[in-house]
C-alpha cells in the first residue's frame, strides 16, 4: 500500500471536471447489461469500484467496451451464467444491487469481494429477497459471499419496509421487482437516494413515488440509453471542503450532480458559512447536473442528525475532518451507519484526528468534534477505506507541520486521481 506526503498548502483555487457519479455509474452499467440495444455512456466513473460491476456484468454475458476517454458501451443481452465467482471487490454497491438481478436469473451464481467487503452486512437484501421467493443465502453472521441459486417459478411482488434506510438495498429489491410477478414497493420514512428509480425511468421502466413508497410492475422491458454522466459529488465533497477551509479559495465545479437527494452537503457548507452558488442546472435522464463555485467565508458550525445525516452519509467522514477549522465545531448523530462501511468510519476518523492532535468524543451513532483546535501533521493511516484516505488529505492541507497517509492508494476505489486533482487545485 502506497504512502502519500501531505504538505500544508496557502489556498485552493481552480475548476475541475470530476469522472461520473459512482451510484450512478454502477446502477446505469447493471440495466445496460439488461436492456435491448447498445448503451453508451460518457464520463463513467473511473473508479475501481464501477469498474468490479463492469467485469461482473462481462461474465454474465453483457459485452463491454472501454474507450480511453472513459466512454463505455454495452450490449445489453440475456444473461448467461458466469464461469466462476463474481467478484465486486470493495464494492457494496456491486453486490447488493447485483444480488437483486441474479435471484431472478435460471442460473446459480456466487458474488464475492474483499476482505472488508466480506465483513459487511448482507442480510439487509438477503432478507427481502428471500421474501420474493429468491434462494440465497449468505455466509455465517450474514456476511459475503453470497449463493444465489434460481428460484422456484417467478419471483413473488412484495411490499418492503427496510429496518435501516438504504439506497443499495432499495434498489437491488426494485431490480429484483422488475422480474417479480406483481407490483413491488420499497417505503421509505427517509428519502434515500433516488438514482435507482431514476436510473430504471431512464432505461424506459415506469416506476411510481407516493407519499415515500416507490413501485415497479414487474414484466416491463429495458431499452439501452445513451448518457452523460454527471460529475460525483461524493468526490466533489473532499475539494469542496477543501476550499470552505482556506481564505480567498475560489474552486468552480462544471458537471456536477446536482440531484437534491445528493446534495445536502452544499446546504451543510451554506449553512456553515461559506459562498455556495450553482451557476447553471440542467436535466438529463431525471439526474441534475450543472455548475458549482464554491468560495470560503468564516466557518461557523453545525449538528448533523436524523435525515440529514442518512442523506450525507458519504460526506461525513470529510465534514468530520475539517470540524476543527469551523468556530463551533461539527456534531454528527444518527449515523451508526458509518460504522459498517468499507471501514468503522468513525473510529477510523476519531483515530486520526486525535493523532493530529485534536479533541473529539465519540458515540455509538457518531462524534463530536469541537471548532476553534489546530491540527498537526501526523503518520495517519486510511484503514484501507478511500474516503478517509481523502478526507485526511484535505485536513491536512491546513495542518502545520507535514502528514503522511499510509494506504494512500485505496482512494483509486472511487477516484484514482485524487491525488493529482488535489495537486493541481492546491497553491503552495
Ligand atoms: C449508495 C448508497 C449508500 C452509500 C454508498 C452508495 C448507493 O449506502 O453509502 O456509498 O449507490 O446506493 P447505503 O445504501 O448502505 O445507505
Amino acid at each position: 500500500m502506497s504512502s502519500r506526503l501531505i504538505r500544508p498548502a496557502k489556498n485552493i483555487l481552480g475548476s475541475m471536471r470530476l469522472p461520473g457519479d459512482k451510484s450512478i455509474s454502477h446502477r446505469y452499467a447493471m440495466l445496460a447489461a439488461l436492456a435491448e440495444g447498445k448503451t453508451r455512456l460518457s464520463n463513467f466513473s473511473t473508479g475501481a469500484d464501477c469498474a468490479s460491476t463492469l467485469s461482473c456484468v462481462a461474465a454474465l454475458g453483457a459485452q463491454v467496451t472501454r474507450s480511453e476517454d472513459h466512454t463505455i458501451e454495452i450490449s445489453g443481452c440475456t444473461l448467461s451464467a458466469p464461469a466462476g465467482p463474481l467478484d465486486c471487490g470493495n464494492s457494496g454497491s456491486t453486490m447488493r444491487m447485483l444480488a437483486g438481478i441474479l435471484t431472478a436469473q435460471p442460473f446459480s451464481s456466487e458474488l464475492i469481494g474483499d476482505d472488508s467487503l466480506s465483513h459487511r452486512p448482507m442480510a439487509r437484501i438477503v432478507e427481502p429477497l428471500s421474501q420474493m421467493g429468491a434462494r440465497i443465502t449468505a455466509s455465517e453472521g450474514g456476511r459475503p459471499p453470497l449463493h444465489i441459486q434460481p428460484a422456484k417459478g417467478m419471483l413473488n411482488a412484495i411490499d418492503y419496509a427496510p429496518p435501516t434506510p438504504s439506497a443499495q438495498v432499495k434498489t437491488g429489491i426494485l431490480f429484483a421487482g422488475l422480474h417479480a410477478l406483481g407490483e413491488t414497493s420499497v417505503e421509505e420514512p427517509f428519502r434515500t437516494r433516488d438514482h435507482g428509480e431514476l436510473a430504471l425511468r431512464a432505461f424506459g421502466a415506469e416506476v411510481t413515488r407516493s407519499r415515500g413508497r416507490v413501485s415497479i410492475r414487474g414484466g416491463q422491458r429495458l431499452h439501452a440509453i445513451e448518457a452523460l454522466i454527471p460529475g460525483d459529488i461524493s468526490t466533489a465533497a473532499f475539494f469542496l471542503c477543501a476550499a470552505a477551509i482556506f481564505h480567498d479559495s475560489n474552486l468552480v465545479f462544471e458537471n456536477l450532480m446536482l440531484n437534491p437527494t445528493r446534495s445536502a452537503l452544499l446546504d451543510v457548507l451554506y449553512q456553515l458559512g461559506a459562498r455556495v452558488s450553482v451557476i447553471d442546472i440542467e436535466e438529463r435522464h431525471g439526474e441534475l447536473a450543472g455548475t458549482v463555485k464554491v468560495e470560503h467565508h468564516s466557518l461557523r458550525g453545525a449538528t448533523i442528525r436524523g435525515p440529514q445525516a442518512a442523506q450525507l452519509i458519504d460526506e461525513l467522514p470529510v465534514l468530520a475532518a475539517i470540524a476543527p477549522f469551523t468556530e463551533q465545531g461539527i456534531e454528527i448523530r444518527d449515523a451508526g451507519e458509518l460504522r459498517v462501511k468499507e471501514s468503522d468510519r468513525i473510529a477510523s476518523v476519531a483515530a486520526n484526528l486525535r493523532k493530529m492532535g485534536a479533541q473529539v468524543t465519540e458515540h455509538e451513532d457518531g462524534l463530536s468534534v469541537p471548532g476553534g483546535q489546530t491540527l498537526h501533521g501526523a503518520e495517519l493511516d486510511s484503514a484501507g477505506d478511500h474516503r478517509i484516505a481523502m478526507a485526511f488529505a484535505v485536513a491536512a492541507l491546513r495542518a502545520q507541520g507535514d502528514t503522511l497517509i499510509h494506504g494512500a492508494d485505496t482512494a483509486g476505489i472511487s477516484f484514482p486521481g485524487f491525488w493529482s486533482a488535489l495537486d493541481a487545485v492546491t497553491e503552495r
